[in-house]
């Protein structure tokens, strides 16, 4: 099955086109106890475009600009796409009768209108099977380009379309496991029932359970700010660019993760949920009050804050995977990306669930990108009627 996927949601344009196989039939697949481990997915393209030079003046994303970024992106990178995977047909087709229904479905993306028109509608059907896209949760304007533009080229190509929920995405790219170096090629593991998954990303902090295929249980999340957030909150008090996430990584490499005495919140309560607002307050007052801020004490406060996330993060897993005596514990989103967390959670599972399987992402698909929809959109299949598809930036892992 060959998916084109459109991601959307933040501010990463991104687009990808695999080419999915499993050994055995989908229905088959989702009746029993775990996946077909000879899932193959073959990445035909894959591009990011990062906007994050651009909403680094001003700190953080701001909603607007990410959606004008995207209408301009993309047109070409979808242009760039095909032509990589060798799907570009140059041959005219007619698009008359279509041309009234596309105006109307991106009547408030001009600019990614006339783009269309220009250099997409032109083009003969390509050879893909269905169109996945990015529905939430996400910034309401980011989110509504991405999904009016795969409800354009659903009904331009008469294609299947397929809502894909992002953390869902973040979910299935822990599984992409790389062949090959060399080769974009990737197997999708066994899934072994129950399965846990922590997922950290900028705006959500979740520990997903699933005990069967594909029901999605919340069993905690933040309370308040998200890990990723927090990350980024602290950074900015550091005086450290946007995103201070891998920022803070690289200078805490380097410091003392003992330096500073800092809260864990919500350690030991008894329920799985997180809360990061206060840890951030936390180096807030110890940054005031710690005198001028050298590049030695930056380390050891980046140090000691990163150790107080990672160790919430760890032991709060680490008691739910052993409440519900999961088979696999999964870790996913840009924070993920992080590697004494990589580490961390590692060891723990090494020393108190060694039987649990462990699996993350790809450095390179722990942030937002279309490879983990189109992967998602594989496994969900929940092809929807694109008039019914809209953005939804509240949307639940768990209503998926
Ligand atoms: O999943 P993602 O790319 O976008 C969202 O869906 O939010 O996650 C972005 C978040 C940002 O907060 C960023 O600072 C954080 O992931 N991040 C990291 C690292 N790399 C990215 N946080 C900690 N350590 C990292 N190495
Ligand atoms: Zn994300």
């Amino acid at each position: 099955m060959k998916i084109l996927a459109i991601e959307t949601s933040c501010d990463e344009t991104a687009i990808a086109i695999a080419e999915l196989h499993s050994g055995r039939g989908l229905t088959r697949m989702r009746s029993r106890t775990h996946a077909d481990a000879s899932t193959r997915v073959r990445v035909l393209s894959q591009d990011i475009a990062s906007q994050v030079k651009i909403h680094a003046a001003y700190g953080g994303v701001v909603p607007n600009l990410a959606r004008r970024e995207h209408e301009k992106n993309l047109v070409p990178m979808l242009v760039v796409a095909l032509t990589e995977a060798h799907l570009k047909n140059p041959k005219l087709q007619n698009i008359k009768p279509k041309q009234g229904v596309i105006a109307d479905i991106l009547t408030r993306e001009t600019e990614l209108l006339q783009k269309f028109k220009k250099s997409i509608m032109p083009l003969a059907l390509p050879d893909i099977d269905a169109i996945a896209v990015t529905y939430g949760p996400g910034l309401a304007p980011a989110l509504w380009t991405g999904v009016n533009f795969a409800r354009a080229l659903a009904t331009l190509w008469d294609k299947p379309l397929i809502p894909v929920n992002h953390m869902a995405g973040h979910f299935f790219s822990a599984f992409l496991g790389k062949d090959r170096a060399e080769v974009p090629q990737f197997s999708i593991s066994n899934f072994q029932f129950p399965i846990l998954a922590l997922l950290v990303s900028g705006g959500h902090t979740e520990l997903v359970l699933v005990k069967k295929p594909w029901r999605f249980q919340i069993i905690g999340c933040t309370r308040d700010d998200a890990v990723g957030e927090a990350f980024d909150k602290v950074g900015r008090i550091l005086g450290l660019p946007y995103p201070g996430g891998p920022e803070i990584a690289r200078l805490a490499e380097k410091g003392n993760p003992s330096a500073y005495t800092l809260p864990r919140p919500m350690l030991h309560t008894k329920d799985y949920n997180f809360s990061f607002s206060g840890l951030k307050t936390a180096v807030l007052y110890l940054v005031r009050d710690i005198g001028k801020l050298t590049p030695q004490k930056k380390k050891g406060v980046a140090a000691s804050f990163q150790a107080a996330a990672i160790e919430v993060l760890v032991k709060k897993t680490i008691r739910a995977a052993k409440e519900y005596k999961v088979s696999t514990l999964a870790l996913g989103g840009g924070v993920a990306a992080n590697t004494a967390l990589r580490v961390a959670l590692y060891a723990a599972i090494e020393k108190d669930v060694p039987a649990t399987d462990f699996f993350i992402p790809d450095i390179l698909l722990c942030g937002d990108n279309a490879l983990m929809i189109a992967t998602a959109a594989y496994f969900l299949q929940k092809k929807t009627p694109w008039q019914k598809i809209i953005a939804m930036p509240n949307l639940q892992l768990a209503k998926q």
